[in-house]
């Protein structure tokens, strides 16, 4: 935080964030909304249907209002202005680092938990991960990855989906994000890491033996001394992943980046990606199992490209596919809402709103509003053809990856492995879902299937 490439101006502004009390304002009384029960809040309806909660609360009182869930109490901005107002953030009134201090004890120093000119900072040689050269390399690494995993998947008979693509994931993401040459460390890298997620979305974050959030310390710990220990060995290293790469940017001092920042920036890109990906994938088969004739639409986009996989250039080119990714993403967005910390008051449509106030943008409303979308709830990829252009109505009525400065790095990462996938899977098999009758999603903390999403794969 204090590198000389930060103007004073802005060490001062990261001061301010620094010294903002821990927990936010809780008087916010004079907005509208309500905090639900003593002590637990809105949390409970949240839990049992979050969706249905919010559309409540908005229809009572209007697309800003204050709640309490989860011990917080903050102010949700529920429409594409409001949206656009708190993403942009013009006046860089909103911190990022503090609106996601739930995770600050495993991903601090991450990209994600920086603020303003720290932030750009770190933003642009970090980009450099994502370029098309290195893309390329990550979507062929992907293609053999998906397809001998794919290959291991019962066929014929019923299985769960959603613990089996998040296996698959994980393989995908130790390989690519931190390198093929793993071995056996694989297997103890990816239970450290998913006892780390298992502490992130804990609400009472005590230290005690045996607890989930113990074990998530424990696991960043092992993370971090792990990857920390490594980086001197990658900068030697041409591997092609992430975490190398990163190693790379290092050895040029005008990126500043310490080992410490390389292994922040490693973990935060690993998280941002697992839950996301599986949730989307759950999703994505949800809509394709409810959807047979779509089912059948992406196949046929698929089949008609070569044998032997797809490039990463093909992925970005297919429009059927691309047309069912982005609407299964409006009907359920991975991250339903996007939390920031007020620095300073401000005004917004006439509402005063206290410094260190917590604020969100409720991304999942957003992308269900009839002020955008025809029949919100109806699963229709047609929407998003040339000649019906739903989606050109506001830049921000469509924010499944975010907006503004903090826009989802991963977004084409994402977009390809998630087309690498359905290669695989559809041009192979027809996949059939076996849920009863309302099994239905939970939304909190990420969207999943209920019942895990039992399926079938019939060989084609
Ligand atoms: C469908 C999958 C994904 C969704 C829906 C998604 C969504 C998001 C959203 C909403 C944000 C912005 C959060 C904020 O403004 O507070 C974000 C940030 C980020 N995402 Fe993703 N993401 C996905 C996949 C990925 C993948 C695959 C990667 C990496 C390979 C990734 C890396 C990141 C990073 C590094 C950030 C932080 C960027 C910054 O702070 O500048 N994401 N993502």
């Amino acid at each position: 935080m204090n590198a000389p490439s930060v103007s004073a101006a802005q060490q001062a502004l990261l001061q301010k964030i620094a010294a903002l009390p821990k927990r936010p304002e809780t008087n916010l009384d004079h907005i509208p909304g309500d905090y639900g029960w003593p002590l637990v809040g809105n949390s409970f309806s949240i839990l049992k249907d979050a969706r249905s909660h919010n559309t409540r609360m908005i229809e009572k009182y209007g697309s800003i209002y204050r709640s309490s869930a989860f011990t917080r109490r903050q102010v949700m901005f529920a429409d594409a202005d409001a949206a656009q107002y708190l993403l942009m953030d013009q006046a860089q009134n909103f911190s990022s680092e503090r609106g996601w201090m739930m995770a600050r004890e495993f991903l601090g120093g991450g990209i994600l938990l920086r603020d303003f000119a720290d932030h750009r900072k770190h933003r642009r040689p970090l980009q450099q991960a994502f370029k098309s050269k290195v893309m390329n390399a990550y979507c062929d690494r992907l293609n053999g990855l998906i397809s001998q995993g794919l290959a291991n998947w019962p066929r014929r008979e019923q299985f769960l989906f959603q613990p089996a693509v998040k296996s698959l994931l994980l393989d995908n993401a130790a390989s690519v994000f931190l390198g093929s040459e793993l071995g056996s460390e694989s297997d103890k890298l990816n239970q450290a890491f998913v006892d780390m997620l298992g502490g992130i979305a804990v609400i009472l974050q005590l230290r005690i033996p045996g607890t989930a959030f113990n074990r998530a310390v424990q696991g960043t710990q092992y993370l971090r001394n792990w990857l920390a220990r490594s980086v001197e060995a990658r900068k030697q290293s041409d591997s092609q992943d992430i975490f190398t790469s990163l190693c790379h940017l290092a050895e040029d001092p005008a990126n500043e980046l310490s080992v410490d920042d390389i292994v922040s920036h490693t973990l935060l890109i690993w998280f941002a990606a697992h839950d996301t990906t599986t949730s989307s994938l759950c999703s994505m088969m949800t809509m394709l199992g409810e959807h047979p004739e779509w089912q059948e639409e992406v196949r046929r986009e698929l089949l008609a490209l070569d044998d032997g996989g797809i490039g990463f250039d093909q992925t970005a080119d297919l429009d059927i596919t691309d047309r069912v990714f982005r609407e299964t993403l409006r009907q359920i967005p991975p991250v339903l809402m996007i939390p920031r910390r007020a620095i300073d008051a401000f005004e917004y449509r006439g509402f005063q709103i206290p410094a260190n106030s917590a604020v969100a943008v409720l991304v999942d409303h957003i992308h269900h509003s009839e002020q955008y979308w025809s029949n919100p709830g109806e699963f229709d990829p047609d929407r998003w053809l040339p000649q019906r252009a739903e989606h050109k109505k506001h830049p921000f009525q469509w924010i499944p990856f975010g907006g503004g400065a903090h826009k989802c790095l991963g977004f084409k990462f994402a977009d390809m492995q998630v087309k690498v996938f359905l290669y695989h899977l559809l041009r192979n098999y027809r996949i059939e879902t076996l849920r009863e009758p309302g099994a239905g999603t939970r939304y909190v903390p990420i969207p999943l299937p209920n019942d895990q999403l039992p399926v079938r794969l019939l060989p084609l």
